[in-house]
């Protein structure tokens, strides 16, 4: 290798301090076009190396003195470096008989010796072979960096993709214990719906047969006052009994919604008296409405009830004097970050805020929960926002609760935005009318609990009915055949095998023109949702209601008998 100028690239340092071997050193290797540089002692030797300098060539007698700063420069080099050094020696001082030079030996680490005299050629070659050594060492080091750099280009590429990773472990993590939690409340859902549905037919009996006990008791003679107040109670607890069976249907979404379009705003104004004295005189009020609010899909018994129960919360959370701020507002709806929150899209909602206590986290996570509560016996029976949850979702909307500990509360419902001003109706609703309606009539009662069906049968005999019993739908159409004059069909909606509605079908395929009433705790939507609402009757239900809806039924007569979409 050499340059444009014919000298070789390297440079070679000399130390040689006796008499003129340094230039005559010099001189030999000008001669081979190699490029050197005398040093004076060890100090400036080494300031050169650093300076940039390939090899040294140093007499045996220049590392007489003190060498440790060499020593320490030698040990400094980094791994990469082995800087070479060759070592002139006197004649006949071999490594074999020259300790000193054996020291220098692992002191220095690359040292080539050559002993003088020599011929010029041989300082000429080992100085060469120190050079190339050297440039080995460089590649080395430049083969080295650049590994360096690869390897730190990978860990950087690396660290990012294990942050992505982590993101996403993070991501599903919180996704599966979202599904979790809705799959418990589905599940608790499923169950109060079964207990609700129970409760429903033993308060029916209850409620059905404490009519008759009062009637009784009135048409007898002498009545004891203190006996009418008890059962007055007994009414009352049952009543309660209902209200709460209400609310665990409305949780499990299995209550019978009727939505149609509503302007919210409408329903906060119409609503401020009611806020008011629910939440007592010292309560601030406020409404702050939207003013171009979209119409919502809903039903507006449910939706008021579900305010009511917000501001009741916020009621119970405030000391006296607070406020509460009723909004409503037009809102687009990004993916749901927790199970309660409606799906991605376009809702009316109305807030409810309370400058309450707040909630803490490991609360807010179980405030949907079905009879969660932390309200002192007696107070709150933890299902508000069960009925909040259960109505906003299956109004196909959600909830959203923000709060802060010992800020406040704010619970946001959100209602599916309807599609046109007006509403949704099928045919205008039926309205009952008692005249023409016949007494004497036969009909026949469908329901699978014996219990209900007798105190239903006590009823419609009051009434001045005949009544036919059937324990299923089978044995109903079976009576179905073999009476003629059947005049009105009364059935249970939920029973085992065949259902209220197959039920109905299977009858009017014999009968188009038979009259059908549904006695039912809850309507599936899809089950009951054509039929109007006076041709159902709620369970549990009162002997008025179901004097109403039979006469109704029977009034109805050929032109309106309830079809059910098939
Ligand atoms: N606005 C609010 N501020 C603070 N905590 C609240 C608020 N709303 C609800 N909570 C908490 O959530 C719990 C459950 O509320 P939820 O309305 O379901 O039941 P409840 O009010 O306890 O009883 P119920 O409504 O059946 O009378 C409450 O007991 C309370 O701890
Ligand atoms: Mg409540």
């Amino acid at each position: 290798m050499s340059t444009a100028a014919g000298l070789h690239p390297g440079r070679v340092l000399i130390l040689a301090p006796r008499g003129r071997d340094a230039v005559v050193a010099k001189e030999i290797l000008r001669d081979a076009r190699l490029r050197a540089d005398i040093c004076l002692d060890i100090e400036e030797l080494l300031q050169e190396i650093d300076h940039g300098a390939d090899v040294a060539v140093m007499t045996e007698e220049a590392t007489r003195g003190d060498i440790r700063a060499m020593a320490a420069w030698v040990l400094s080099q980094p791994p990469w470096s082995d800087f070479p050094f060759v070592l002139l020696t006197e004649h006949g001082g071999g490594l074999e008989r020259n300790p000193a030079a054996a020291r220098l030996v692992s002191m220095l680490g690359n040292v080539s010796f050559l002993e003088r005299p020599f011929h010029p050629t041989t300082l000429v070659s080992v100085v060469l072979t120190g050079l190339r050594g050297r440039q080995r060492q460089y590649e080395c080091r430049r083969l080295n960096e650049e590994l360096e750099s690869r390897v730190q280009e990978r860990t950087g590429e690396l660290a990012a993709v294990n942050r992505q990773l982590l993101g996403q472990i993070k991501e599903r993590e919180n996704v599966e214990s979202t599904l979790r939690q809705m799959q418990r409340l589905e599940a608790v859902g499923q169950l109060t719906s079964g207990v609700a549905h129970d409760f429903n037919n033993l308060l029916t009996v209850v409620l059905g047969n404490l009519g008759f006990v009062e009637k009784g008791l009135a048409a007898a003679a002498g009545v004891d006052g203190k006996l009418t107040q008890r059962l007055g109670y007994m009414r009352a607890a049952a009543e309660r009994g209902a209200k709460l069976t209400d609310q665990l249907l409305s949780f499990s979404r299995r209550q019978r919604l009727e939505p149609r379009s509503l302007d919210l705003n409408e329903t906060v104004v119409n609503m401020r008296d009611l806020l008011q004295s629910t939440m007592g005189g010292t309560t601030h009020i406020e409404t702050q409405l939207q003013h171009s609010l979209w119409p919502a899909m809903v039903d507006p018994t449910q939706l008021e009830l579900a305010v009511l129960n917000l501001a009741i919360n916020a009621r119970d959370a405030m000391q006296v004097g607070g406020s509460l701020t009723v909004e409503t507002d037009n809102a687009l709806v990004g993916p749901p970050l927790r199970p309660e929150e409606p799906p991605a899209g376009e809702y009316v909602s109305v807030c409810v805020s309370d400058t309450g206590t707040g909630m803490s986290e490991e609360i807010r996570a179980k405030v949907f929960e079905p009879f969660f509560t932390t309200k002192e016996v007696g107070k709150g029976s933890g299902l508000g926002l069960s009925q909040v949850l259960g109505f906003a979702k299956q109004s196909g909307g959600g909830v959203r609760i923000n709060s802060r500990l010992g800020e406040g509360t704010s619970v946001y419902i959100y209602l599916p935005r309807a599609e046109t001003e007006t509403a949704k109706f099928g045919p205008a609703p039926l309205r009952a009318t008692w005249a023409g309606a016949p007494r004497n009539a036969t009909i026949l009662l469908v329901d699978d609990d014996d219990e209900v069906r007798e105190v239903t049968r006590a009823m419609l005999h009051e009434l001045g009915h005949i009544v036919l019993e059937a324990g299923s739908g089978g044995a109903a159409l079976d009576t179905l055949k073999r009476h003629a004059g059947i005049d009105l069909l009364i059935i249970d909606f939920a029973m085992p095998g065949m259902n209220g509605a197959e039920v109905a079908r299977l009858a009017h395929a014999e009968q188009p023109n038979l009259p059908v009433l549904f006695v039912t705790g809850f309507a599936d939507r899809g089950g009951l949702a054509s039929v109007d609402d006076a041709f159902i009757v709620g369970k549990p239900f009162h002997y008025d209601e179901i004097a109403g809806k039979v006469q109704f039924a029977l009034g109805a007569g050929a032109g309106n008998v309830v079809r059910l979409r098939r």
